[in-house]
Formats: structure tokens, C-alpha cells, sequence
């Protein structure tokens, strides 16, 4: 059975705040609340499979039978239901507050924010349309917007089932996704000035950017306009930032934005919701919007994962019936593909032990 490589221990003085050792997190009361960030011993090699990917992903029987049940509409109507019944569920046994969290957006003023973050001319590609995570209008919906962030603190806590605590299970997921950019570009560049998060969401992991690297400009680009509605709501009740952060809604394939002009581009979580030929667009725009010797950071499942090759045939078959594009990213060599569009020094690792951070540079 593979190892994969180990990621360096974050130092003591290596916190997730990159020298300073809290990071402000919102409480469900939209308060700020300090989560202290101290190094951790607990960064550690995360177990790879026997397999390339998964069996239940690709062409195998096994996923060509979770296919089938998914494509028979009466059979994904119950999916649908039983994925969002345990994805619920299993927050809020992890003191996740999910309905909670969501009513607090629902009933604020966020819908004040969708004229100043909306850009009407924007273009949805055919696959953002879609049905997806159990909502019918996919990411454009408000009640998806209110429900992202406990979503994401449930993916969170799912994938470090070790942790005391979701605090602790951002810290170590977010801390080791940082700590291998940070390690990245050190090696192969320099300063990090300007940051484009693409596929920000409602801003969670744009938060840990702008946090983690506090001298640099930070932009999140989404697709949806409510997301982004809730992430520049939230943002303007949270603690004031030295380096606040401007939204952008765009597609990450086609932003119009000018070429060479961010030092690190990051997708986090956003290429196993994109078929391959989106996957390559955004590689490509990428390429063109960093800086020579910029880094991008690409993190997201592993298919080499033992955990994720391991799991039961119920859980994969209700993650399969809400993310439409699990095998097609599956399936996609992305390293290949990053190497077609021109990046060099490309380097995965498992960053938890469902996650891989895929780091890569523009050529000098
Ligand atoms: C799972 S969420 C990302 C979570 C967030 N980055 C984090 O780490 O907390 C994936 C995001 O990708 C966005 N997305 C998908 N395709 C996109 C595209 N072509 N351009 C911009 N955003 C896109 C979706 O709207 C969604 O908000």
C-alpha cells in the first residue's frame, strides 16, 4: 500500500495565520470568534490506495451501476432526499448548525448585495446549469447560498474524522492546503502580491487566504451571484482586514480580467464540479492571469485516496447522485493536462487524507 509523501510538520512558529497565531471565524451568531491557530504535530502522511481512483468511479461495473440507479428518475428523487437528509444530519451531530446557519442568512439582509456584486452580462456555461448538490437550480439559488458554509464545515469535519472539533479539523485542512502553497511558491518564486481565488463561493476559503497572506491583494471570483452576495455580506460584518477583498462574478474559464497580473491563483474544491472541458479552460485562463513564475494551487478530492477508494458503496452512491461531474474529474489526468497548458513544477500531495493539493508554476 502507498504512502504519499509527507507535507512538513508546520512548525510552531507556522501557524495558519502564517506567523500570527489566531484566524477570525464567524459563529453562527455572526459574531467573530477567534480560533487559535497554533502549530499542530498532528500534519501527518495521509495513506494512499492500491488504485489509480476508486471503483466507483469510471468505467467498472460497479460504476456503471451506480450510473444507472442515478439516471433512473425515481431512484435520484431518493437519492436526492437521502443525501440532503445525511448531509444534514451529519452536521449538525457534529455541532455543525446547519439550519441555523442557513435561517441567519435567509431572514438578513443579504439579498441587499446581489445588485453590487452581480454583473449581468455574465455567461453560464451549459454544466453550471445543471442540477447539483440536491438543489434543482444548482448554485443559483439563494437557500444553496445560505446552506455553503455549514456544507463546507461538514466536508471539513468529514475529512479529518480524527479532529476534536470542526475548529481543529479547519486547521489542519485549511493549515495544510496553505502551508503547500506557501511551500511552493518560496521554492519557485517570490513575493505574493496579488491573489485570484477562483471558485470562491461564499468566501471561506478566500477568507483563509486573505488571513494566511496578509500583504497581498486577494480577489474571489465566482459563477454565482448569491454566493458572492453572502460572501460580501459576511465580509462587511466580519472583523475589518488590512487587506480587504473585492468580488468578482465571472466565469473562472472567461474573466476578462488582464493577463499577468496575480502571483497565485487558487481553486479550492471547485474542479470536481466542472466536466474536463471546463477543467481545461480554467487551466488555461489561469495560466494566462499568472505572473511569469506564479503558482496555482488546485485542491480537491484525491482519486488516489485509500479513504475515498474504501468507502461503502451507500456513501459513494448518495456522493455520486449530487455531483454530476465526480467521474469526468475522476477521471481527468490533471497533471497532464496542467503539463499541456504549460506548467512546470507540478507537485501533488494528499493534503488530508481525502484531499490532494496539486501546486504548479508559470515558467520564469
Ligand atoms: C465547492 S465550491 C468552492 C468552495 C470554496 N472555494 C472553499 O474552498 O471553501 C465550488 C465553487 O466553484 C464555482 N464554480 C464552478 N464553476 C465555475 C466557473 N467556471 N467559474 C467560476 N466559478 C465556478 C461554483 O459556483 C462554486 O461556488
Amino acid at each position: 500500500m502507498a504512502l504519499c509523501a509527507p507535507i512538513q510538520k508546520l512548525s510552531p512558529a507556522s501557524s495558519l495565520s502564517n506567523g500570527n497565531n489566531t484566524t477570525p471565524r464567524r459563529t453562527r451568531k455572526n459574531e467573530t470568534m477567534i480560533v487559535r491557530m497554533t502549530a499542530s504535530s498532528d500534519v501527518a502522511a495521509y495513506e494512499e490506495g492500491q488504485l489509480e481512483r476508486p471503483k466507483w468511479a469510471g468505467e467498472t461495473p460497479l460504476s456503471r451501476l451506480v450510473a444507472a440507479l442515478i439516471s433512473f428518475k425515481p431512484i435520484y428523487t431518493v437519492l436526492k432526499f437521502g443525501a440532503r437528509q445525511v448531509l444534514i444530519s451529519t452536521a449538525e451531530k457534529n455541532n455543525i448548525p446547519w439550519r441555523e446557519m442557513s435561517k441567519e442568512i435567509l431572514e438578513s439582509d443579504v439579498y441587499k448585495e446581489m445588485e453590487s456584486v452581480q454583473n449581468p452580462s455574465t455567461v453560464y456555461p451549459d454544466y453550471y446549469l445543471s442540477p447539483f448538490h440536491a438543489y434543482d437550480e444548482g448554485n443559483l439559488s439563494w437557500l444553496a447560498a445560505a446552506e455553503a458554509e455549514a456544507a463546507d464545515l461538514s466536508m471539513t469535519r468529514r475529512a479529518i474524522p480524527f479532529a476534536s472539533s470542526v475548529g481543529e479539523a479547519n486547521r489542519i485542512m485549511r493549515g495544510n492546503w496553505l502551508e503547500t502553497i506557501k511551500q511552493h511558491h518560496q521554492q519557485y518564486s517570490g513575493e505574493i502580491r496579488d491573489i485570484l481565488d477562483i471558485g470562491c463561493s461564499v468566501g471561506v476559503s478566500t477568507g483563509f487566504l486573505a488571513h494566511y497572506f496578509p500583504s497581498a491583494k486577494v480577489t474571489g471570483l465566482d459563477l454565482s451571484p448569491y454566493f458572492l452576495a453572502v460572501a460580501q455580506y459576511k465580509e462587511k460584518r466580519g472583523t475589518p482586514r488590512k487587506n480587504p477583498i473585492s468580488w468578482i462574478h465571472a466565469n473562472g474559464e472567461d474573466t476578462g480580467l488582464p493577463s499577468k497580473s496575480y502571483d497565485l491563483i487558487s481553486f479550492s474544491y471547485v474542479l470536481h464540479e466542472c466536466p474536463e472541458r471546463a477543467i481545461i479552460g480554467l487551466l488555461r485562463e489561469a495560466f494566462r492571469l499568472l505572473r511569469h513564475g506564479g503558482t496555482i494551487a488546485l485542491n480537491d478530492i484525491a482519486p488516489k485516496s485509500k479513504t475515498l477508494q474504501e468507502l461503502s458503496p451507500v456513501l459513494f452512491t448518495l456522493m455520486k447522485s449530487t455531483e454530476p461531474f465526480l467521474d469526468e474529474y475522476s477521471l481527468t489526468d490533471l497533471e497532464g493536462r496542467m503539463k499541456e497548458v504549460g506548467f512546470a513544477n507540478i507537485k501533488s500531495v494528499l493534503t488530508d487524507p481525502r484531499h490532494r493539493t496539486v501546486t504548479a508554476s508559470v515558467p520564469h
